[in-house]
């Protein structure tokens, strides 16, 4: 039996500003964050043609349940991107364009693929964000907590049921490939088109929101651009794009868990990995206390705390 629950959330951005810049203190990681939203709509929405394409082979019963809970939650998070992103593009209509690419390039998967290697992108994909959403959770105080509280109420619930199913997409590959070098082959394109999808949002941000409100080059995350932007410098006659201060998301948060989060990144591809095995972020088990007292976790921080 699935121990995923399916959490229903609202976070109202159709009544409140949604800011692109909802951590003020930390440009990056706005960036960065915004540009999961985006990736999520379209992985999401693979993530659901796929589990009902994988349903009719799925021939245990104690998995089909799991990837019934598994579509639904992630159908959920799904939603939830969408209204933030409305909200964004509210402001910004030019990134409607993004939005589309975006999500064209999670179509052109679905439609393009075999539904071994979605399973296997889903598998490989999900298996990182443990380790990397640990990073993020240990760190809530600098990440989260300075930012607007119904955009970092989104990114919490969405990382912190990440955790929760941390080993759904293993188990349905497993039950319907179950091929550990098939998914480690892959896992180069997989990665490739993952980071593609990222850089179509960025280099949106940089087109469509405009420098003063985003405060960073959104592109900066990627280290083959702050290659390019320093040589483009050191060479006469070319200039290095001006699209903004080249900031990074986590360069503030202690060397030591950036290391172990990029180990725990790495042993996530290896054969025989076992999500459940993961060391899971404290705020995960908070959340989920809080969320069964009642606690409006809709607004993480600011919501009436004697609930909880
Ligand atoms: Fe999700
Ligand atoms: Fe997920």
């Amino acid at each position: 039996m699935t121990d995923l629950v399916v959490r229903k959330m609202n976070f109202a951005f159709e009544d409140h500003e949604v800011p692109f810049l909802w951590n003020p203190q930390n440009p990056a990681f706005s960036s960065m964050a915004n540009a999961v939203s985006f990736l999520a709509i379209g992985f999401e929405k693979m993530i659901v043609n796929m589990i009902l394409q994988a349903k009719p082979v799925i021939t245990d019963a104690a998995v089909a349940e799991e990837a019934e809970a598994f579509m639904r939650q992630e159908g959920q998070h799904s939603t939830a991107h969408r209204q933030h992103v409305k909200g964004l593009i509210r402001h910004y209509p030019g990134l409607q364009e993004t939005l589309d690419e975006v999500i064209g390039a999670f179509d052109e998967l679905t439609r393009d693929t075999s539904l071994e290697y979605r399973l296997a992108y889903t598998a490989d994909l999900e298996a990182t964000f443990t380790p990397v959403f640990k990073l993020m959770l240990d760190n809530e105080a600098a990440l989260f907590r300075p930012g607007d509280d119904r955009v970092a109420s989104l990114f919490i619930w969405h990382f912190v049921e990440e955790v929760e199913h941390r080993s759904s997409a293993l188990i349905i590959f497993d039950s319907v490939v179950g091929s550990d070098i098939y998914r480690m082959r892959q896992a180069p394109s997989i990665f490739k088109h993952v980071l593609d999808v990222i850089k179509i949002a960025s280099e949106g941000f940089n087109k469509h929101v405009p420098l003063e409100e985003r405060k960073v080059d959104a592109m900066a995350m990627f280290a083959r651009y702050r290659r390019v932007q320093k040589l483009r410098t050191w060479i006469p006659g070319l200039e290095p794009a001006n699209n903004g201060p080249m900031l990074r998301a986590f360069d503030d948060l202690p060397l030591r868990e950036q290391l172990v989060a990029l180990g725990g990144v790495v042993r996530s591809q290896m054969p025989r990995h076992n999500p459940a095995h993961e060391k899971l972020p404290a705020l995960a088990g908070e959340w989920f206390a809080r969320y069964d007292a009642g606690y409006d976790v809709q607004r993480w921080y600011t919501a009436d705390a004697t609930l909880s």
